[in-house]
């Protein structure tokens, strides 16, 4: 698969509110800066899409590791995406971050195009 580091925005702009949305390579992305077990931070990134009815969760409340989606109240655990309430049931997909210097980067595979529906008028 196709994976490569693309920058996402600025470490500044991480620091100070805690997260950032971007999209890069057709993903909308959220990137998250918490405490790391060792009391450092770490940088965690997360599809910016619940698994439950595709609300976006980048304006939902942090609440330790989890992220809780605005709509109906979904948790997810930020550090791997792993579904920890409900009412969604998935997990939503996670990717590698990291500081490089000034830059925010994530590591993302090439977003797969999206199948054509079957039926309806966008044949
Ligand atoms: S859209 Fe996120 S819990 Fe329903």
């Amino acid at each position: 698969m196709d994976v490569r580091w693309e920058r996402v925005g600025e470490r500044a702009v991480l620091t100070d509110e805690g997260r950032l949305k971007a999209t890069a390579r057709g993903w909308h992305l959220l990137v998250v800066q918490m405490a790391g077990e060792a009391g450092d931070a770490a940088v965690f990134a997360v599809e910016n899409r619940c698994s439950h009815a595709t609300a976006r969760l980048d304006g939902g409340e942090i609440d330790g590791c989890h992220i809780v989606c605005p709509l109906h109240g979904a948790r997810f655990d930020i550090r791997d995406g792993t579904c920890a309430g409900p009412p969604a049931s998935q997990p939503i997909r996670s990717f590698p971050a990291r500081i490089n210097g000034e830059d925010v980067e994530v590591a993302v595979p090439e977003k797969p195009p999206m199948a054509k529906p079957k039926f309806g008028v966008f044949n």
